[in-house]
């Protein structure tokens, strides 16, 4: 599609179908600071544009100072943290991602230049850029994929990050769930008590944590962001969870043998990440994974956007104030585990001792995998009895 750019104006092509907000972030045009026009009419963000259609895109912000100037050098800038109050043109953009990486990594002692670290790689935005920073860093990070089987996306998603990994020549685990442990997400679906997305979670944290012990890892990254980790607190707080707000933490120390897990990236947003990998030419998933819909944390994420758009700032003060002023004093004693751990008798993996102690432990994983395993091989049969 022909997309018009005003003030200054130049014209550029984007291939379409495409979300109006996908063709702006692509400029790095904060939806807010424009109008966009189709056939004379407005459109919102989330309308998609055939590849034929013709979009301008029109500033709005009077003033006459032009486009925005970044913080550092004054040059143009590419891209505004309202948060922050600042622009920032591409390199000092990159500055400022690295700046709250290492803020983040200092503060809660997250790991050493002598650390082996495990970065999973889900080839999304955050995920990679994590992966990306933390080698420029200079710091010691291997990544791993797990394919979870959700056709095209997975196959995709793995694609791009081997194609990262062999761009980087960086070490990369891959673990396929199906190939491994006998099922794949779709298979999942159907269970009692238990979502696809719920097996899909504890799927990720069981083979992160097993990788990671089983190749001597001090340290596991995942990519977490400002929004997801805003978004899991305003969740656990409206329905006051206090045993998971003790767990949720950014930096869990390690526990029965486990891995140190961290986030690095919870200082930033989920659209600086993406302008991140724009900026930085790293190509990442931008499709949802076709499994999430209307996931509630999708929800949580509206609700604090729209929190956001008319006072910047508040994401991050609701989690960095929960962190450093709650999380710190009130939950600081509170045992991530909960409760002494023991083998399981069906993987060997660190998991609580059963209430009974004539039973033998077994972890959620095992428990879960062998419903899931049955479910499917229940259905398969029924299939297979059809006249
Ligand atoms: P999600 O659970 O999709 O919100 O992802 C949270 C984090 O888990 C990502 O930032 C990655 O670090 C990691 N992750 C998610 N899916 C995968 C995957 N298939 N393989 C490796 N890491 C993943
Ligand atoms: Fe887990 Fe979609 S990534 S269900
Ligand atoms: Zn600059
Ligand atoms: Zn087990």
């Amino acid at each position: 599609m022909k997309v018009v750019l005003r003030n200054p104006s130049r014209t550029e092509v984007v291939a379409g179908p495409a979300r109006v907000g996908d063709v702006l972030a692509r400029f790095a045009i904060n939806p807010e600071t424009v109008l966009v026009i189709h056939a004379g009419e407005l459109v919102t963000k989330d309308v998609v544009m055939a590849d034929d259609a013709e979009l301008e895109v029109r500033p709005v912000i009077s003033g006459g100072a032009g486009p925005a100037r970044c913080h550092q050098c004054h040059g143009t800038a590419v891209i505004e943290v309202r948060r922050h109050n600042a622009a920032y043109c591409a390199e000092h953009f990159v500055d400022h991602v690295r700046t709250q990486v290492r803020e983040a990594i200092d503060r809660h002692r997250m790991m050493s230049y002598d650390d082996r670290i495990l970065v999973a790689v889900s080839g999304g935005k955050d995920s990679l850029a994590l992966w990306d920073l933390l080698l420029d860093m200079g710091y010691r990070a291997d990544g791993l994929y797990l394919g979870l089987g959700i056709g095209e996306y997975s196959d995709y998603s793995g694609r791009l990050v081997a194609d990262y990994a062999a761009a980087r020549d960086a070490t990369l685990h891959t673990v396929d769930l199906a190939g491994e442990y006998g099922y794949d997400i779709p298979t999942a679906t159907g269970l009692r008590n238990r979502s696809s997305c719920g097996v899909c979670g504890l799927s990720k944290r069981y083979v992160f944590n097993r990788v990671a012990l089983e190749h001597g890892y001090d340290v596991m990254a995942t990519g977490h962001n400002l929004d997801d980790e805003a978004a899991q607190l305003l969740g656990n707080v409206l329905r006051w969870q206090t045993p998971f707000m003790a767990r949720q933490s950014v930096a869990l120390p390690d526990s029965g043998g486990l891995a140190r897990k961290v986030k690095p990236l919870y200082r930033l947003g989920e659209r600086e990440m993406a302008a991140y990998c724009v900026i930085r030419g790293l190509e990442y998933v931008v499709e949802e994974c076709p499994m999430v819909g209307g996931n509630t944390v999708l929800r949580y994420k509206d609700a604090l956007n729209e929190l956001e758009r008319t006072s910047p700032g508040t994401k991050a003060q609701f989690l960095f104030g929960f962190l450093d002023r709650v999380q710190s004093t009130h939950f600081a004693n509170a045992d991530p585990a909960g409760e002494q751990l023991v083998a399981c008798s069906g993987c060997g993996l660190p998991t609580t001792r059963p209430r009974q102690t004539d039973i033998a432990p077994v972890c959620a994983f095992c428990r879960t995998r062998e419903r899931v395993v049955a479910s499917a091989g229940r259905r398969d049969g029924v299939t297979a009895t059809r006249p």
